[in-house]
């Protein structure tokens, strides 16, 4: 949550922060601001509201020019949107930008009024401003002071710093909370994430945990919190400018949908050798799988809803015992793990505060975890004891659509190793099921060319509805799950996902004339039951959406409208039907006038819990 840029070079400084800041609105939205040195005075821009309005902003109240500065875009967490509490933050020596939480802001507000000290904001951001403050007028040092800070802070947090005394560096701190610094010719950065950098450099440092950068005319030191010099390595981004771009879509969510196929492919291919499944360069071999007794899945929202599919498939395939939990569950709820489970934390943006603590949970009881991450060097990534990375790029869209998509594939190829190492299907199922998995990509371009303009036309349908229901059984109703969060996360229309055999045991009740109900009927042998279902709300009133297989034929009685996908392995089907659920959810955030790719109150990577 939060994103926080920073630039020391030859370039004008306020044009590059604004620039950057736009690759990471998707961090969060309702506040931006930059500071910039101007004649070696610190100059503020900051609003509430999205960085379009701190443009508009600066044009009529003028733009900070000068050369180093830093920058914001805000989820606020500590005090509402407001102009006062947005970023950057100020002492009378220092003024900061801050991305995370400060756990014990509260106990050093406190002393900090005591020593005389006042505040303008309710955020904890203005307290690390103020310690930083203090403790700089003890010696003028910054490194010391940001030291001295970092050791009394409790929390998360990326901090990027200006002292007032050093108009040319800036500075800048992680706890947890992500932070890169890129290195371009002549001129540095910091940032949140690699987008934001990769306009002007593809080369960065990854900041550890407790490390502070200085960049400035001198170039760029990291040190330690023994105030000692550290060398790290230099990292290339692989991610070209067109994955931070929205390259003639109109969203990047829509982008993202049509890049699944390509994202896929990415994925999968180098994790299959002559036909079979090979994860051992994740660090994952079948003498290891052989001797898994049970399987964890933690995750949240739509990765939780990637390992609800996993576990049909592995389960059904391997005939391993898999729990799925949502991460914020799983860690307050003294989980029951021995040393031969496996936990698997699934996260896009490998930083997802809730995750990434069940995942420490889960190696200090002994448990081994593997991580399925997108975005590379994120913390999930590094502290995971085995590592699958998803090779979607960057995405950039809040609502999750080709990550999801890829975090099923790797579920697909994760759950085929394994039934083949636990002797559950021979070599020539497994590679059956690989070839399968092989041809998702194209079948999965097919549903989008075929779809777009039916799917547009049911969103149309649906957009006057307060409330709807997904239903299905099976693998049907596991996907159902995504498909219900994509709807309301960005159309604001309420929905629930329902098994569709449960719903006579309460929910039917909800169904009253014209409320739509989109059912997902994909998997051939509960194809009957779930008819059997759709008939029951249909005579309720319902208006019913059925997705289904391009070889069936729906009745009057069943489908007031109906979506088709090829005819597939019951199995691999989620790969197929989901995408008629995004384009569905797409369609009615945006002829519902919504913000398609920044949805109300919501950020991409909640590295809060
Ligand atoms: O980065 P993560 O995959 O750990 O994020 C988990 C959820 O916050 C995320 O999937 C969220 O539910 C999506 N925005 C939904 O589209």
């Amino acid at each position: 949550m939060c994103g926080i840029v920073g630039y020391y070079g030859y370039r004008d400084c306020s044009d590059v922060l604004v620039d950057s800041l736009s690759k990471l609105e998707y961090r969060g939205y309702d506040s931006a601001g930059i500071a910039v040195f101007e004649d070696d005075k610190i100059k503020i821009a900051k609003t509430k509201g999205r960085l379009a309005d701190l443009v508009d902003k600066m044009k009529t109240e003028g733009k900070p020019q000068g050369i180093a500065g830093i920058g914001h875009t805000r989820w606020a967490t500590h005090g509402e949107p407001s102009d006062v509490n947005s970023h950057p933050h100020s002492g009378d020596n220092v003024t900061i930008v801050h991305n995370g939480i400060i756990e014990n802001y509260k106990k050093l507000k406190d002393y900090l009024l005591s020593q005389g000290r006042s505040f303008v904001s309710d955020t904890d951001t203005e307290v690390v401003a103020q310690l930083l403050d203090f403790y700089y007028c003890r010696h003028h040092d910054p490194v010391r002071a940001i030291i001295e800070t970092t050791e009394d802070l409790e929390g998360s947090f990326a901090l990027g710093i200006l002292f007032n005394d050093y108009p040319e560096y800036i500075f800048a701190l992680r706890r947890e909370s992500p932070l890169i610094v890129g290195v371009g010719e002549n001129e540095s950065f910091i940032a949140s994430d690699v987008p934001a950098i990769l306009k002007y450099t593809k080369n960065y440092y990854l900041l550890e945990h407790d490390e502070i950068a200085v960049l400035g005319k001198y170039g760029t030191k990291i040190y330690d919190l023994h105030y000692q010099k550290l060398d790290k390595e230099l990292k290339t981004a692989d991610w070209d400018m067109d994955a931070a771009e929205k390259c003639g879509y109109e969203h990047f969510m829509i982008k993202e949908i049509n890049e699944q196929p390509v994202s896929v492919k990415t994925t999968i291919t180098p994790r299959i050798t002559d036909g079979m499944p090979d994860l051992s360069e994740c660090g994952i071999d079948d003498e290891y799988l052989k001797n898994v007794k049970n399987i964890h899945v933690v995750a949240c929202g739509t990765a939780m809803h990637a390992g609800m599919v996993g576990k049909y498939v592995m389960e059904r395939l391997a005939r391993v015992p898999v729990n799925v939990e949502i991460a914020s569950e799983f860690r307050y709820k003294a989980p029951i793990l021995s040393s031969d489970d496996l936990v698997i934390i699934i996260s896009q943006s490998g930083e997802t505060a809730d995750s990434l603590a069940a995942m420490r949970l889960a190696k200090s009881m002994g448990a081994k975890t593997l991580g399925i991450v997108n975005a590379k060097g994120s913390s999930i990534a590094r502290e995971a004891d085995m590592l699958i990375y998803t090779l979607a790029g960057p995405e950039i869209a809040v609502a999750s659509t080709k990550a999801y998509m890829v975090q099923l594939s790797v579920m697909y190829l994760f759950a085929f190793q394994l039934a083949y190492a636990k002797g559950r299907i021979d070599e020539n199922k497994c590679r059956e099921l690989v070839g399968l998995l092989q041809e998702t990509p194209d079948k999965i371009a097919q549903v989008i060319e075929n779809e777009l303009e039916n799917t547009q036309f049911v969103a149309s349908k649906l957009i006057c509805s307060d409330s709807l229901l997904y239903i299905g059984r099976g693998l049907d109703y596991a996907l159902s799950m995504e498909g219900s969060l994509k709807l309301k996360e960005i159309s604001y229309i309420h929905s629930e996902a329902y098994a569709a055999g449960e719903l006579k045991h309460g929910t039917i009740s909800l169904v009253t004339d014209g409320m739509p109900v989109i059912a997902i009927a994909t998997q051939s042998e509960l194809f009957e039951k779930t008819i059997s279902n759709i008939k029951e709300v249909k005579a309720r009133g319902a208006v019913t959406v059925v997705i289904c297989r391009e070889s069936v034929e729906l009745s009057d009685d069943v489908a007031d409208y109906v979506i088709k996908v090829p005819d597939f392995d019951d199995v691999l089907m989620p790969m197929l039907a989901c995408v008629p659920l995004q384009l569905m959810a797409y369609y009615s955030a945006l002829l519902r006038g919504n913000d398609v790719d920044k949805p109300r109150n919501l950020a991409k990577s909640v590295t809060v819990e």
